[in-house]
């Protein structure tokens, strides 16, 4: 980065001769391609300037928190303005069922766009994040559960006969994985459990995604192209990560 704003600086021979060197032979033609390289130029220095702006927004834990908050805003605004809809415990299962999802998404994601993009600075600042994007996954899925088994059923048997079905019964062991994974995310866990062990119980987060997965598809209304949108980049990227790792263990024993 230093290097390419030394370049910029006019440090750099071609640059001060782009700037300051001989005119232009063809006249407009040249002038017409000389603004439209400063206008390249202009916007890459924009970019370089937006990306870096960008990178300190994301190391503020601050603002990740706060960019994870929206879902509960938006839900604050609409209970306020009474903008619920007209099944509003439906928009509420909804919308806490989404953020439960995309957060642990997004937290599954950061591990190959890490591996795969080693030069994006951006990605290795979010995966600090790790830790606050899965609690917040389970957080946004306590809330889900809440408002199922407090608003959505009328009364106790029915909530205990609606527990046996396919579709709960997935979204619970999603949840209950969810809490293990929460219960377990501090320092202090991490050195009780021994690394090796933490980490063999923190994979069970594919688990999870594989149950909400299901979940999402076995609902009554089931959704199969919202499934597809929230989990096929996901499923991409842990097959573009699993294919690399195949590739570079064969390549290893070929050595
Ligand atoms: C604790 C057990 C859970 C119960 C009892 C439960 C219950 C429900 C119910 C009743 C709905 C239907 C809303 C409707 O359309 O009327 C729903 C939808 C949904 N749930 Fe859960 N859920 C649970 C766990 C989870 C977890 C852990 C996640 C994600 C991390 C999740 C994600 C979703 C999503 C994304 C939807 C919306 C599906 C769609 O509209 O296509 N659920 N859940």
């Amino acid at each position: 980065m230093k290097q390419i704003l030394k370049t910029e600086l006019g440090l750099n021979r071609h640059t001060f001769l782009w700037q300051v060197g001989p005119k232009p032979r063809y006249g407009f033609l040249n002038q017409g391609m000389d603004s439209f390289v400063g206008l390249a130029h202009q916007f890459f220095l924009l970019l370089i300037g937006t990306m870096k702006w960008i990178e300190t927004l994301f190391k503020s834990k601050w603002f990740v928190g706060l960019l994870v908050a929206i879902p509960a805003l938006r839900v604050a605004y609409a209970i306020f303005t009474e903008q619920l809809g007209g099944n509003p415990v439906e928009f509420l299962l909804i919308e806490s069922g989404e953020s439960a999802a995309i957060l642990l998404i997004v937290t599954l994601w950061l591990s190959p766009l890490r591996l795969r993009f080693p030069k994006v600075s951006l990605f290795k600042i979010c995966a600090r994040h790790s830790r606050l994007l899965g609690v917040s996954s389970f957080v946004y899925a306590c809330a889900h559960l809440l408002i199922y088994v407090f608003l959505e059923n009328s009364d106790l048997e029915e909530l205990l006969e609606n527990f046996l079905r396919y579709f709960i019964v997935t979204g619970l062991g999603a949840f209950l994985i969810l809490w293990a994974l929460a219960m377990t995310s501090t320092n202090w866990a991490i050195k009780k459990m021994g690394a090796k062990r933490w980490k063999k119980l923190h994979r069970t987060v594919y688990i999870a995604a594989f149950l909400v997965i299901l979940h999402m598809v076995a609902k009554e209304k089931s959704d199969i192209l919202k499934t597809l949108i929230f989990f096929g980049p996901l499923i991409i990227a842990e097959a573009d990560r699993f294919w690399r790792y195949r590739k570079n263990l064969a390549l290893k024993k070929q050595r």
